[in-house]
């Protein structure tokens, strides 16, 4: 299979030397990257600004804001059968971005920030994708509930849930526990592991999705 992954933060300027960013560390789409190499897929990673070396073997398109991350999902969403969006992309950047470095001349200073285009909202209905669809959430209260809604508002075939209030799994650690929910209804769990053993989990997900 063909696989497009999404991975890292984005980060979204403010003026020449300043940005806003999230957490992110690229950890679990990297290993999902790894992880479907490992087992014989294609794999293009759309990778947002990491520390870390891409898998050998990945076509790796780097970007650094939402927008140019949409743009590089456009231009290749159609050539992949799965696309994982497990990216942490800003859901605003700064409406205007100062030219200069801004100067501290004002006790404060306000940004105006306007919305970024919802990546994984656009595959279906703006690229037009047909393939295996899996989203990611980040949520810190009511996952099942809001998990549900955005595997529905984003017509995925699977939705992987992260608690990211825990300290010790998701956001820039090295494991992870998930909680998956399919387009029919059924759930489960992944025990906390390793983003690599999380990743295989998944990949292996995907696969019997396609078989099905
Ligand atoms: N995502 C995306 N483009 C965005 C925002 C999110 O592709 N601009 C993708 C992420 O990669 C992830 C999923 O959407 O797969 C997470 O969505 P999230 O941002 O948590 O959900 P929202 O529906 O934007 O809801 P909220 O932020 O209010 O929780």
């Amino acid at each position: 299979m063909r696989f497009l992954i999404t991975a890292g933060p984005t980060r979204e300027p403010i003026d020449p030397v300043r940005y806003l960013s999230n957490r992110s560390s690229g950890k679990m789409g990297y290993a999902l990257a790894a992880a479907a190499l490992t087992k014989g897929h294609e794999v293009l990673l759309i990778s947002g600004p990491v520390a870390i070396p891409a898998p050998d073997g990945a076509t790796l398109v780097r970007v650094e804001t939402a927008q140019e991350m949409y743009h590089a999902v456009a231009d290749a969403i159609g050539n992949a059968d799965a696309a994982i969006f497990c990216a942490a992309v800003a859901d605003y950047r700064v409406a205007e971005v100062a030219e200069e470095k801004i100067k501290k001349t004002g006790e404060t200073l306000n940004l105006t920030l306007v919305k970024n285009p919802d990546i994984l909202g656009s595959a279906r209905s703006v690229f037009g994708f047909e393939g295996l669809l899996v989203g990611f959430a980040a949520e810190t209260e009511k996952l099942a509930e809001h998990a549900l809604d955005k595997l529905r508002r984003k017509d995925c075939d699977l939705l992987v849930a992260n608690d990211v209030s825990r300290t010790d799994i998701a956001f820039d650690r090295d494991e992870n526990e998930v909680e998956l929910f399919y387009r029919d209804g059924r759930h489960e769990t992944l025990a906390q592991a390793s983003k690599a053993a999380i990743a295989a989990e998944l990949v292996g997900r995907v696969e019997s999705l396609r078989e099905a």
